[in-house]
């Protein structure tokens, strides 16, 4: 691969380039793909207004890239390793070829049923190769993804299809999980009733072959649609800025809302990322563990693998079925090279000791990466020790949903490493970190917010249908700046270690909430007449979700009230959002203004209760002591 950093003093000059010449270092990397026009100009950019464009007036199809480009050098080299929930599953295997024709096919099928560029299609699929395929077909044709995760409830679902009226779902029958099936076919159904007027058509992949309840002219099969199928489809010629895909996820406000990245610079990048983080070299077998669901596995199952003609894995199941020792036995079985997973998945495996990795044979791994939330020093020790045998260097690799694409993280084996130290931006990224007026922080042995003063190509375009409130989320607080919501200190070296959110986003197993949104959900018991919802520290989920609850009467049943709660929570957003905390207090801090002092219950729910700070100023400072007595 051409674009690959080889050297940490290449990195070094490369940085200084790529700052420098911004958009002749990033023509440069957009010249190594199939582009249908060239792009008239590289950038244009203005974060105050927010209008950013990156390739201008160029013209190409991202499934040409992932698929056609490679046919003709690698058209029979893996693309795609599937392995099954089942561990005595047949693991399945799609070349570049019948990856191409799969997609040809699937791209077929939707034109045949109406789908058109510029239609949005949601997805709520099992970790099975349809949703990859189903994904890139949508891309060939210019119709816009909307994946959502397949935890979520069909309330959520039902708002993420109306928010981009969504004309298509596409789901499976049953979703296998560990030792459940998940009727996810019924969720659908449930969501679409909700009022997804927009809804034409429900196509299922029929995945376990469950009885399912079917809608006479909405509901439509997989197989029926496909299978008859040219597998040539043509490619729809998109636009640099066409819209590629929306992914839902949540922010400090309201509900959550949809990212928009568009085509040409997401490519660019998501391919560049991928080749230097994870030097990744022809014939290594990659393996992200992500969902399809989230970001990573948009930018790094998907799309930022295919581009770079890389084999990928993609895992049905779950880490720990039928034991802690799955992720390393599937290591052992597919020969994996690259291994790229989340802090919480590290530390529950680490849970269960060292045994479940010392069985396997782990030593075609070469690289080990984590991504999602900050890794404690411990997890970061024992993923190097105990899976990398100390000889396999980890990428701490810091991004977001927003960013598309990894922003701050060494490049495997070459850059210096120091735990729970993301380390140094990619080439192209250039952060600050600000100080509490907004002034930038120079120098080294600092701490402040963190924020980017520069574009880069897959960087967020705007949020659906509404951009002014991208602008106001990530372009207002500072000025000309992109604000992360993270916190992060830069040390003697100038590396980066990511501190956390500093606004009311949680991330609780890597996945990331809005404390809002769960408030919202709890408040939906009619018993509960108003809750504040913050994050603590937890050992394997990193944060876990601590509610205080006002009730409307005292409650006599704790424990069933607490069960009802979590029922409501699953049912407005699904079991990722329980809260593992529930206290029933009889007022909350608040401030003269009447806003919650959520420092406070912060510190509380960590258990820091000695450091309170000055709590004199609060309209009902006595209730401070109640809700510290009670803490759980
Ligand atoms: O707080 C940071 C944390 O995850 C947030 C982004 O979440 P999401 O959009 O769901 O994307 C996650 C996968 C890219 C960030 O604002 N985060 C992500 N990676 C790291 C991290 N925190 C510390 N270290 C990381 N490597």
């Amino acid at each position: 691969m051409s674009m690959q950093i080889r050297t940490f003093e290449e990195y070094k000059a490369v940085y200084q380039r790529s700052v420098e010449d911004p958009e002749g270092f990033w023509a440069e990397q957009a010249g190594s793909f199939n582009w249908r026009k060239p792009w008239d100009k590289v950038l244009d950019w203005n974060f105050r207004d927010l209008d950013v464009k990156w390739f201008i007036g160029g013209k190409l199809n991202i499934t040409e890239n992932c698929l056609d480009r490679h046919l003709a050098e690698r058209g029979d080299q893996t693309a795609i390793i599937f392995e099954p929930n089942d561990p005595n599953g047949e693991t399945t295997t799609y070349t570049y070829r019948q990856l191409y024709e799969e997609v040809c096919k699937t791209a077929n099928a939707l034109h045949a049923m109406g789908v058109r560029k510029g239609d949005r299609i949601c997805f709520y699929m099992p970790m099975i190769p349809q949703l990859a395929i189903g994904v890139l077909a949508c891309a060939r044709i210019g119709a816009i993804h909307s994946v959502v995760f397949a935890g979520f409830s069909a309330s959520s679902l039902s708002d993420r299809i109306k928010d981009a009226s969504c004309k298509m779902v596409i789901c499976s029958d049953y979703n296998r999980r560990g030792a459940k099936n998940i009727p996810v076919k019924a969720i659908v159904d449930e969501a679409v009733a909700m009022g997804c007027d927009s809804v034409e058509t429900v196509f299922v992949h029929q995945n376990t072959g469950e009885a399912i309840n079917w809608v006479e002219g909405r509901d439509k099969w997989w197989h029926e649609q496909v299978d008859h199928q040219q597998p040539e489809c043509p490619a729809e010629e998109m636009d640099s800025e066409d819209m590629l895909f929306i992914l839902y996820t949540s922010g400090s406000t309201g509900k959550p809302k949809g990212v928009v990245h568009s085509c040409g610079g997401y490519m660019v990048y998501t391919c560049y990322s991928f080749a230097n983080v994870f030097q990744y070299q022809p014939g290594d077998i990659y393996w992200c563990t992500a969902d399809i669901g989230w970001i990573t596995g948009h930018s790094y199952i998907v799309y930022g693998p295919l581009l770079a003609g890389a084999t990928t894995v993609m895992f049905e199941g779950v880490p720990t079925y039928p034991d802690a020792g799955r992720f390393w036995q599937i290591v052992e079985k597919l020969k994996v090279n690259q291994f790229y997973t989340a802090p919480t998945a590290i530390r529950a495996l680490m849970a269960f000791g060292d045994d479940p990795v010392n069985k396997y044979d782990l030593s075609s791994i070469k690289l080990l990466g984590t991504v999602g939330e900050p890794i404690n020093e411990e997890a970061w020790e024992w993923y190097h020790k105990v899976v990398g045998k100390e000889k396999c260097p980890i990428v701490d690799t810091w991004w977001q949903t927003e960013t598309g694409g990894i922003m701050i993280s060494g490049l495997g084996g070459l850059s210096p490493m120091k735990p729970s130290f993301a380390g140094y931006p990619l080439p192209g990224i250039q952060p600050c970190l600000l100080d509490g007026n907004g002034k930038e922080i120079d120098g080294n042995n600092v701490e402040g917010v963190l924020c980017m003063k520069y574009p880069w190509p897959s960087m967020i375009r705007t949020t659906y249908g509404d951009h002014e409130r991208c602008r106001q989320t990530y372009f207002s607080s500072y000025d000309n700046m992109y604000f992360t919501g993270d916190g992060a200190r830069r040390d003697e070296n100038g590396m980066y270690r990511i501190i956390g959110r500093i606004d009311d986003v949680i991330n609780v197993s890597g996945h990331r909430m809005g404390t809002a949104e769960v408030e919202n959900a709890i408040n939906e018991h009619p018993k509960v007449v108003e809750s504040a919802v913050v994050g603590y520290p937890h050992d394997i989920k990193g944060q876990g979700i601590y509610a205080y609850v006002i009730t409307l009467e005292p409650v006599n049943d704790l424990e069933g009230f607490r069960k009802e709660l979590l029922a409501v929570v699953t049912r407005e957003i699904g079991p990722i959002a329980k809260p593992d905390k529930i206290q029933v207090v009889s007022g909350l801090p608040k401030t003269r203004s009447g806003k919650i002092m959520r420092r406070i219950l912060r510190k509380v729910a960590s258990g820091e209760t000695d450091s309170l700070g000055d709590i004199s100023t609060l309209l009902n400072p006595e209730v401070v002591e109640e809700i510290k007595d009670g803490a759980l």
